[in-house]
Order: structure tokens, then sequence, then C-alpha cells
């Protein structure tokens, strides 16, 4: 497996493996499938999103930095990020393959620190999250409701580049 930044011939592939995702009901709030189109859209962003290639040079996973407040210009080096592997890729390396790459994208832009919320059952996120130096900060309570259920998020970042210097 390889890891190299996505183009928009990639969304197709990202949208399939997203809607995997969204489809398990333990990733995320959305409930909405995502088309090719929605995921175009995040290319306009001008962030990075990078995608894990197998060896048949096919898309299993893919990791992406979306805006975090950009009306706020103190947070202006912050994104929020997103990784998903297809289903039948997991366990082997890619979602570990794409966060690397997604930080080092994003500390090449001068964005010093990824966040993100995961869902307290959803042991692989938080696995990946340990073996890839994001840092679990605490528990949102009753942060949405999913499927009309109440859930907690676990709020995580990773610092990159000149934030990491004490
Ligand atoms: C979460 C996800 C991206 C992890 O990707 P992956 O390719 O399966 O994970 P990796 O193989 O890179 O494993 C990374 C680490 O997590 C551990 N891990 C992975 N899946 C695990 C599981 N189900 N239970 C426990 N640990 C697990 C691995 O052992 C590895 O740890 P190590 O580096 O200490 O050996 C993937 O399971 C997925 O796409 N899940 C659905 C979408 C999702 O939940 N995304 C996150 C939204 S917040």
């Amino acid at each position: 497996m390889r890891a190299r930044s996505a183009d928009r011939a990639d969304a197709v592939s990202i949208a399939a493996i997203y809607n995997e995702g969204i489809e398990d009901r333990l990733a995320t709030f959305e409930t909405r499938p995502r088309t090719v189109a929605d995921i175009e859209r995040w290319f306009d962003d001008a962030l990075p999103i990078v995608v894990v290639d197998d060896d048949a040079s096919r898309v299993v996973g893919w990791a992406a930095a979306h805006p975090y407040r950009p009306d706020r210009e103190a947070y202006a080096g912050i994104a929020e990020f997103s990784v998903y592997v297809a289903r039948a890729a997991r366990g082997r390396g890619a979602g570990r393959l794409a966060v690397e790459a997604l930080a080092q994208e994003a500390e090449a832009r001068g964005i010093w620190k990824l966040v993100s919320r995961i869902f307290p059952e959803n042991v692989a996120s938080l696995a990946l999250c340990r073996s890839s130096r994001v840092r679990e900060v605490g528990v949102y309570r009753r942060h949405g409701r999913r499927d009309g259920e109440w859930r907690d998020c676990v709020t995580v970042e990773r610092l990159l580049g000149e934030a990491l210097a004490d």
C-alpha cells in the first residue's frame, strides 16, 4: 500500500468508502449517503486530502482535512480531519498510513493542529489514534443524536510543526 495526494478523480472511490462508514453507524452522526459531487466540493477548500492505494492501485482508504471555524483568524492553522478505510481493507495499516500522510501534508502547509471527534464505542478509530500520535482530549457529553439516541464524543487532537515545540 502507498499513500498519495488525492485529486478530483478519486472522488468516486472516496464517496464509496465514506458511504460504507456512514452505513456502519459507528463512525459519524451523518446518515445521508454522500454523492460524488459532495466529495468534489471538498477539493474547493484547498486542504489536504490523501488516499491509500493497494498493490493493485485500488483506493482502499482516505484521510481528509476540513475547515475548522474559518470565521476565526486565531484558528487559521487548525483543521478537522476524518479517515475512512474500505470495509474489506480494514486492519491492515491503511488507516495509519492515511493519517500519517495527511499529517505530513498538513504540516507542510502550515497547519498546526488536526482535531476530530470519535464515538467512544469506535474502538478501531480510538486505536488508530493511539498509534498515530493523536491525543484524546476529553469527552463531549450528549454532543448530538444518532438515530434518535444521544451520543457522547471523544475529542482528539494531533499537534503538528511549530505547535510541537516546547
Ligand atoms: C478507524 C479506521 C479508519 C482504522 O483504519 P484501519 O486501516 O482499519 O486501521 P489500521 O490497520 O491502520 O490500524 C491502526 C491501529 O489500530 C488498531 N486497530 C485497528 N482496528 C482495530 C480494531 N477493530 N480493534 C482494535 N484495534 C484496532 C491496529 O491494531 C493498529 O494498532 P497498532 O498500530 O498499535 O498496531 C477503520 O476501521 C474505518 O474505516 N472504520 C470506519 C470509519 C471510521 O470509524 N472512521 C473514523 C471516524 S472518527
